[in-house]
């Protein structure tokens, strides 16, 4: 975690421009739904979408290999908002299917076992809850890697047929973190041990200083191999510049 506890200028700003961008999404493409991997960025937005009750689903794509922090920092989140976030889990024979062929750790083999293994555990399980959804919120945030440069706050996702909205798009890591000090808002344990990106506890390790922030996410690939395709279109990550349009 960024040793930053002062409030930079631009933060009461970007909040108030996260907020509205959230209402209108509610406003005008409701069911609206969360995804929250529980980083560091989906607890800002936790935050701001249980304190001000707005009416968003939150939910968790729980892998079964997720490391035991996050598990913990569930039941920290849902202790300290007394709301319950809705874990999702995949099916258990695409799960076994994927074990079976692959072996049990047979991510670190290959591209193709990776993808398998992650298509089974996030993106079926993703497509399942944003069936019928009118738009989904992320905390992508366009500095995190080479892969997401060109993240929009607001974007058609073609490939799940409804709107994505990422009101952290334009944030800094250090605005992420003055928020999360200035609100007091729980965060997963790992940050504070050299992991700024968590995911996967086998497909996530702590980065040393100076490395990119996901560098310790699948650090056996090529970083421009390094997304799990909840955020990937044909294979790319989706472009799109402004709402109605994609590139
Ligand atoms: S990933 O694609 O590399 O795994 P990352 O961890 O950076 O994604 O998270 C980017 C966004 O994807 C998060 O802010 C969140 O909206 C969504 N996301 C990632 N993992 C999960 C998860 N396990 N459950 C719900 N949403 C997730
Ligand atoms: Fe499987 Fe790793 Fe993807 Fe998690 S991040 S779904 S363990 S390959």
């Amino acid at each position: 975690m960024p040793d930053n506890t002062t409030l930079p200028a631009t933060i009461a700003t970007q909040t108030v421009a996260a907020l509205n961008l959230l209402r209108s999404a509610v406003s005008d493409y409701a069911p609206v739904v969360f995804a929250n991997s529980l980083g560091a960025e989906d607890m800002v937005l936790t935050d701001l979408i249980w304190r001000e009750q707005l009416p968003i689903e939150i939910f968790s794509l729980d892998t079964g290999r997720l490391p035991a922090e996050t598990y913990a920092l569930i039941a920290t989140v849902e202790e300290h908002y007394g709301q319950r976030i809705n874990l999702i889990f995949p099916r258990p024979e695409d799960v076994e299917a994927c074990v079976t062929r692959y072996g049990i750790n047979g991510f670190y083999d290959s591209i193709e076992a990776r993808k398998a293994c992650c298509h089974a555990r996030k993106v079926e399980p993703l497509q399942r809850v944003l069936a019928n959804k009118g738009a989904w919120v992320t905390g992508l945030r366009a500095a995190q890697s080479a892969t997401r440069t060109s993240i929009a706050p607001i974007a058609p996702d073609d490939a799940n047929g409804l709107i994505k909205v990422s009101p952290l798009a334009d944030w800094t890591e250090a605005e992420v973190w003055a928020y999360i000090h200035a609100h007091h808002v729980p965060y997963n344990a790992l940050h504070d041990q050299g992991y700024p990106s968590i995911g996967c506890a086998p497909c996530t390790r702590a980065i040393q200083p100076g490395e990119d922030i996901r560098a310790g996410r699948w650090w056996w690939e090529n970083p421009q191999t390094k997304e799990c395709g909840l955020h990937m279109v044909d294979g790319r990550l989706q472009r799109i510049v402004k709402e109605g349009t994609s590139s």
